[in-house]
Parts: C-alpha cells; structure tokens; sequence
C-alpha cells in the first residue's frame, strides 16, 4: 500500500472540523492539518449550544475550514485518497451539514467515503499523539455531550460500553455551575482555572452512584450540580458571599474523584493495562492529575491526548478514517444516513 491521504470532517455540535492525516504503508498515521471553526461565542448568551445556530454557523464556516485544512497540509483537493466524517451521535441539523459536504466531496473527487462514529473518534484521536492503541485498552470519553467507559478491542471496529452516565454528562455539569456561579459559557476552563486558587475540601459535594449497591460503572452529576445549586442559594440566604475558588475547587474535586475512582476501578476489574481519557473534559488540570495519580498507584498506563485534540476536531475523525482504511474495512454508500444517537 502505497501512502494515503485522509481527510476527516467533523460537525456534530458546535465545532466545524476538517483534518487531514497521511497513512503510510506500515499503517503509521502523520497529522498534516488540524483546522477548527467554533460556533461557541454564538451560543454563550444561551448558555449552551442552540442547534440551528450552530447548523447554520456549520453551513458557513464549511467551506472555508476546508480551503485552510488543505492551505495547512499544503495539498490540493485532488491529492485526498479517502474522506471520512462523523455520521452521529450528534445534533440532527449539524450532522446533516458534514455528511452532505463529504458526500459532494467523495462524489466529485470519486474517492470512499467512511461513515465514522464521533465517540470512537474521540478514541482514535489519542493515536495521533501516542501511537497505536494496544491489544485492549479502556476509554473514558468526557465531553459536554457524553461521559462513557468504553473497553475498546479493536478501534476500527469492536468497542462496547461498559458504563456512562444516567443523567448529565460530566462538561454538562461543568457548564450548568458555571451558569450557577456567574462563569461564562462553556463552563470548563473557567471553573478549572478559579479551582486552582481553591480549596478542595472546602465544601462536601456528593460523589455520585459510589454506594455499594450502585451500578459501578455508571456515572451521575445531576445530583452533583443540584447540591451545588443548594448550597449557593443557601448561602444567599443567609447573606454569606460565594468563595466562587472553594466552590469550583470543590466540585471539580467531586467529579475528578468520581471519574478516575470508577475508570480505575473498570480496569482493575476487567484486567485492562491501559487507561485512554478523551473528550473536552480531559483537557481538565485536576482530571488529568488524579488519573495520573491513580493509574501510577494501580500499575495502568495512562494516556491523555493533548487538549486540542480533546476537545471536537477534524483530525480525530481523519485519524478514525485512518484505521479503517488500514484495516481493509468497506467503505460507506453515498447514501450514508446521518443518526443524531448512533450508539459506539
Ligand atoms: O468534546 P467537546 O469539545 O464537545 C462535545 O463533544 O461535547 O467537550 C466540550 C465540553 C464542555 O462541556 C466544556 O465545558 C468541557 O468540555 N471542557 C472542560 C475543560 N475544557 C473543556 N471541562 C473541564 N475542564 C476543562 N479544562
Ligand atoms: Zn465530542
């Protein structure tokens, strides 16, 4: 096999993504571009993502993330050997915009086309960093959207999940205390950068579903968020000012701890060596560090993508588009549908 040109796109929320990534014949993946159009200033009055505002911000910053992906890569259109792009889950509108810009693309340039899930593409984004993944490995995928542990046995084809959350997703959470403590929209980096000059221990916020009858694989942060919300207007109530550091230090402390306990936990159990965290949430400092403390603790490997390929790209889905490619699989018809809650 000589080497191949991958292009991915990506347009499930608020992100309009294109990345281009080179797969040579020893199956070794190179980034060539990684461009990202958000739509997120348009949605932080909202407090969160409006889904025809981001269609419509998907339809016009299209075309132009593309022309930079290539300008980037340094390539021409006709240099693309296969295009990938993210077909769910996602919002409906959103989606529609990717798969309609890649289909027209692998039309006119008559090359494959590869349907790809956005949650393995979180997975595959780690290998654009830290190589391929090995025989078996765990992922806990947190993001404003999902919060997951998935065991994945083959990236380009066999992932199960194992465990996700019953209510919010972990950024979800994120995002509606910041909402709760005056922080601006989306709600992670904020809270993540006042927690560093917070106390931790400050305030108790529940840990949720760790009873010994709870399921132990599954996550919960509404209750979380609801103390959270309690706890302020209590203080309101009583005429207290909000330690807005301790709060956030707090919080992010109770959702770390929950996150690395049960990944950990999931890994010991299933006899897994390598822990992967994606998603928008694994950009987040505290995260990050406990993980690396708990894995070390447990013997697992810990792999942790750096932040931009975290959070929604193009790469990680050119990356997805990459291993399925190399792994021989059959490529989608031009009729892919797109499907808003596509399971992994
Ligand atoms: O993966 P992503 O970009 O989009 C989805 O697929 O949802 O994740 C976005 C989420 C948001 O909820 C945002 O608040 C959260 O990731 N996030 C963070 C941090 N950076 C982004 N959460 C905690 N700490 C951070 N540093
Ligand atoms: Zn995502």
């Amino acid at each position: 096999m000589t080497d191949k040109i991958i292009l991915g796109i990506e347009s499930s929320c608020d992100e309009t993504g294109v990345g281009i990534v080179r797969l040579d014949s020893q199956g070794g993946m190179t980034l060539l571009a990684d461009e990202v159009a958000s739509s997120v200033d348009q949605h932080a009055r909202f407090g969160g993502v409006v889904p025809e505002v981001a269609s419509r911000a998907h339809l016009e910053a299209m075309i132009p993330t593309m022309d930079r992906a290539l300008d980037a890569a340094g390539i021409q259109l006709s240099n693309v050997d296969a295009i990938a792009v993210t077909c769910g889950p996602g919002l409906a509108g959103a989606l529609l915009v990717g798969v309609a810009a890649a289909k027209a693309y692998a039309a006119a340039l008559d090359v494959p086309l590869y349907g790809v899930n956005h949650l393995a593409g979180h997975v595959a984004a780690d290998t654009l960093q830290h190589g391929a993944l090995p025989a078996e490995c765990l992922a806990l995928l947190v993001s404003g959207g999902h919060t997951q542990l998935l065991k994945v046995e083959d990236i380009a084809g066999k992932i199960t999940e194992i465990g996700s959350t019953i209510d919010d997703a972990a950024g979800e959470a994120y995002d509606k205390v910041a909402r709760i403590i005056g922080l601006p929209y989306p709600g992670g980096p904020p809270i993540d950068k006042a927690a560093q000059q917070g106390n931790p221990t400050a305030i108790k916020f529940p840990r949720g579903l760790t009873g010994p009858r709870d399921p132990r694989f599954d996550f919960s942060f509404s209750g979380l968020k609801t103390a959270v919300a309690r706890w302020v207007e209590q203080q309101e109530r009583d005429d207290k000012p909000i330690p807005v550091e301790d709060v956030c230090a707090s919080f992010q402390e109770a959702v770390a701890d929950v996150l690395t306990a049960k990944a950990v936990h999931a890994a010991k159990e299933l006899g897994i060596g390598t822990l992967v965290i994606s998603g928008g949430v694994a950009a987040n400092s505290r995260l990050s560090g406990l993980a690396r403390e708990r894995c070390e603790q447990a013997g697992i490997e810990l792999r942790v993508p750096r932040p931009r390929l975290c959070t929604d790209n193009g790469a990680m889905i050119a990356a997805l588009g990459a291993h399925l490619v190399a792994a021989g699989v059959r490529p989608s018809s031009l009729e892919l549908p797109t499907d808003p809650g596509l399971p992994v």
